[in-house]
């Protein structure tokens, strides 16, 4: 995944929103200043009045169905961006570099078209007012309504009407690193506990900002979706699509996230075809199941079987394998605390985390099978910092 370094930012017109002013990762900036009527439990996170917009970005002329192609086009000839370089292709997506006309580089997702229907999640919109140091910040989205393509931007936001777009793409801040899953497949993410908690305490910080200021749930907290840069040691959760409001109740059972990291009580929520858990404890989960899987180098409850060995690679599963996973999922969040350190005690071969016993119970912890059970996030920080200053200073770091 080769990323060109950020060039020099300058202001970008109009259609695309206001330019950070540096794309480099800005681990130091200050703790955003939230809009209050973003974080009442009451209000919706996004307003999703409709207001028409007196000038809309529309472009016209596309005829159906507005392939990805079309999406490159009105990139390049009504945002005036170039394509840079291709990052990474998802199942539903494509993530490449692209120069704006202030000759920033950003990141983009052009969405396959067939999952642009309206029924999609839309987290994107949520994601655009949102502003942390450890989440991906996220410009502009290309919406397609009624076979035409527009911006939308944290100034248009409250002139759509989520119901009536699909998203076609997606121009967010690139992020300089790579994504933890892929440092761990090159070999390239250093084992140790220093590391991984600075990792999932950045992360825990993001998800701390969503769910507490925010009332907002990620639904896809995984390695995949965590972008380390290891020359500056910031991470970021990027992949917004799945942000859903806490407080809304409106949504049916369906497949939320993804299948290796998804709670015992949203599986089972699939399978009893009730109203899904829109709890911020299936992230807290999740962050269980990344801090399991960073310290035994990548085993998941997802892929523990009775016997607790391990055998499920990373990769998007077939239906049969879904239901093992599912099931993998179900029995270990039943098993007793105490075998579950075990099981993943059996799994952890670097001595030194073996010593750290907190880590364990804390990690045994946020797999509780009851949400009720498991921390709240501020509590995982809080654990996770003191764990993380009791730990002894590595050699060539002592004065
Ligand atoms: N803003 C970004 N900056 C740099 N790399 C990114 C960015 N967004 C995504 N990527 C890379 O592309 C991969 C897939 O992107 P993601 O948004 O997670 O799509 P998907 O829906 O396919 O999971 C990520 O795992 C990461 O490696
Ligand atoms: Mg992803």
């Amino acid at each position: 995944m080769d990323i060109s370094p950020p060039l020099t930012p300058a202001v970008l017109p109009a259609p695309l929103p206001a330019i950070p002013p540096s794309m480099e990762s800005r681990s130091d900036e200050t703790l955003p200043q939230v809009n209050p009527s973003m974080c009442s439990a009451k209000t919706a996170v996004v307003p999703m009045v409709y207001v028409p917009v007196e000038t809309p970005v529309w472009i016209k002329g596309y005829s159906s169905p507005l392939s990805a192609r079309c999406v490159e086009n009105y990139l390049n000839d009504t945002l005036t961006m170039t394509y840079v370089n291709r990052i990474d292709e998802g199942g539903f997506s494509k993530i490449s570099a692209w120069q704006g006309p202030d000759g920033h580089i950003y990141a983009v997702k052009i969405i396959d078209s067939k999952h642009r229907e309206k029924t999609s999640m839309k987290g994107e919109l949520k994601a655009l007012p949102l502003r942390h140091p450890n989440i991906v910040r996220t410009y502009g989205v290309v919406c397609q309504a009624d076979k035409q393509f527009h911006v939308v931007t944290e100034d248009t936001l409250g002139a759509t009407k989520a119901d009536e777009v699909g998203i076609a793409a997606i121009v967010t801040e690139l992020v300089p690193g790579k994504d933890v899953m892929e440092l761990r497949i090159r070999d390239e993410l250093p084992d140790n506990l220093e590391t991984y908690l600075s990792i999932v305490i950045q992360t825990c910080k993001a998800l701390t900002y969503l769910h507490q200021e925010c009332q907002l749930v990620h639904f896809d907290v995984k390695e995949e979706n965590i972008m380390y840069d290891k020359e500056t040691g910031a991470a970021k959760l990027i992949d917004l699509s799945f942000l859903r409001s806490s407080s809304d109740e409106s949504f049916t059972a369906g497949v939320i996230g993804t299948y290796k990291a998804l709670s015992p009580e949203l599986i089972q929520t699939i399978r009893d075809g009730k109203r899904m858990v829109n709890d911020p404890s299936v992230d807290i989960w999740a962050v269980g199941s990344l801090l399991m899987s960073l310290l035994t180098s990548s085993h998941s409850p997802a892929q523990f079987n009775k016997a607790g060995t391990s055998f499920f690679p990373n990769f998007v599963p077939s239906k049969t394998d879904r239901i093992i996973i599912e099931q993998r999922i179900l029995n270990f969040a039943k098993t007793r605390p105490n075998l579950k350190k075990l099981l993943i005690k059996s799994k952890i071969y670097n001595e030194k985390i073996l010593k750290i016993k907190d880590i364990l119970d804390l990690t045994v912890n946020l797999l509780s099978e009851k949400p009720e059970q498991r921390y709240s996030i501020d509590q995982v920080v809080k654990q996770l910092e003191e764990i993380s200053v009791r730990l002894p200073v590595p050699p060539g770091k002592m004065n």
